[in-house]
C-alpha cells in the first residue's frame, strides 16, 4: 500500500467507550474528523447525547449508546445496539471507559474495589470478546486499542485497584495479540501519562505542580494528544504492530 494511503480510516465503523468526555471523547473525535462512523458509549446519557448531537451538526457520524458498562447485561445490550447502528460491521474498538478510586490499601472499600475492576478490566475484556466475534468473521483487519496508564508500569499511591487493572489491561492486550495476531486482528495498548481531564481534576494544585516538574516535556497531556496515536493504531500504517504497550506521556516514563 502506498504510504500516502496508509493512514486513511475514512468509512471505518468504530466503538469508543466512555465517550461523553475526556480522553475517550478526544479519541472518538479524532476518528470522526477522519471520516469514521463512531458509536460513543457512556453512562452519562444526557451529556453523551449532547456531545453526539454537536458532532452530527458538524456532519460527523457520531451515535450515542447510553448505559452502565459495569453491568454485564447492560454491556451486552449496548454492544447489540451499537452493532445495529453500525450495520453489523466493526473495524475499530476502543474500550476506554475507566474510573479511579483513592483510598489507602488497608481502607479500600470492597464495593469500590469491585466497581473499579468491573469497569477498568471486566468491561474491557467483555467488549473485546464481543468485538472479536464480529471482527474475526470479517475479511478486513480488526483493530483494538486498549487504555493503560503510567501505573501499568509502576505503583501509584492510594490507587491499588486502578493500578491492578491497568497492569492487567496491558497483559490482556498481549494475550489477545498472541491468539489473534495471525487472524487479522491488531490489538495494542496506549498508556497516557498525566492528562488534563475530569479524572485528574480533583488533584490539588500542589500535587499537579509536582507532577508537571517530573514531565520532561513540561506540560500535561490533553485529549487531542491521543488523536495521532489512535489514527495510527486504527489504520493500515500499524498493521504489523501487535500486542505493544505505547506510552503517550511527554517522556514521563524516561525520567
Ligand atoms: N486522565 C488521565 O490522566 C489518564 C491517564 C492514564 C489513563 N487514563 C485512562 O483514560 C481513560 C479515560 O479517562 P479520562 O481521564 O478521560 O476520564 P474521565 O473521568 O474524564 O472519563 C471517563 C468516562 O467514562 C465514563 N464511565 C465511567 N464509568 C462508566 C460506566 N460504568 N459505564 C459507562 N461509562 C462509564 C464516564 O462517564 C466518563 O465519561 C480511562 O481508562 C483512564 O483510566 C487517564
Amino acid at each position: 500500500m502506498a504510504a500516502n494511503k496508509m493512514f486513511d480510516v475514512a468509512g471505518k465503523h468504530c466503538i469508543v467507550t466512555g465517550g461523553a468526555q475526556g480522553l475517550s471523547r478526544g479519541m472518538a473525535e479524532g476518528l470522526l474528523e477522519n471520516g469514521c462512523k463512531v458509536v460513543l458509549m457512556d453512562v452519562q446519557k444526557e451529556k453523551l447525547e449532547k456531545v453526539c448531537e454537536e458532532y452530527r451538526a458538524k456532519g460527523y457520524e457520531a451515535w450515542p449508546v447510553s448505559g452502565d458498562l459495569s453491568d454485564r447485561k447492560d454491556l451486552n445490550r449496548m454492544f447489540d445496539d451499537a452493532m445495529k447502528i453500525l450495520d453489523g460491521r466493526l473495524d475499530v474498538l476502543i474500550p476506554a471507559a475507566g474510573i479511579q478510586r483513592r483510598h489507602l490499601p488497608e481502607e479500600f472499600p470492597e464495593n469500590e474495589w469491585d466497581l473499579v475492576i468491573n469497569i477498568n478490566l471486566n468491561h474491557v475484556w467483555f467488549m473485546i470478546q464481543r468485538a472479536l466475534k464480529v471482527m474475526l468473521k470479517q475479511e478486513t483487519r480488526g483493530k483494538i486499542i486498549t487504555i493503560g496508564s503510567m501505573v501499568t508500569w509502576f505503583g501509584g499511591t492510594t490507587v491499588p485497584a486502578y493500578t491492578a487493572t491497568k497492569g492487567a489491561v496491558s497483559q490482556l492486550t498481549k494475550s489477545v495479540a498472541v491468539d489473534c495476531a495471525g487472524r487479522n486482528i491488531n490489538i495494542n495498548a496506549i498508556c497516557p501519562g498525566y492528562m488534563d481531564t475530569e479524572m485528574t481534576a480533583n488533584m490539588t494544585q500542589a500535587r499537579k505542580d509536582e507532577c508537571t516538574l517530573r514531565i520532561p516535556q513540561g506540560r500535561w497531556g490533553t485529549p487531542d494528544d491521543l488523536k495521532g496515536i489512535v489514527l495510527f493504531l486504527s489504520s493500515a500504517a500499524s498493521d504489523y504492530i501487535n500486542g505493544t504497550t505505547i506510552p503517550v506521556d511527554g517522556a514521563y516514563l524516561c525520567k
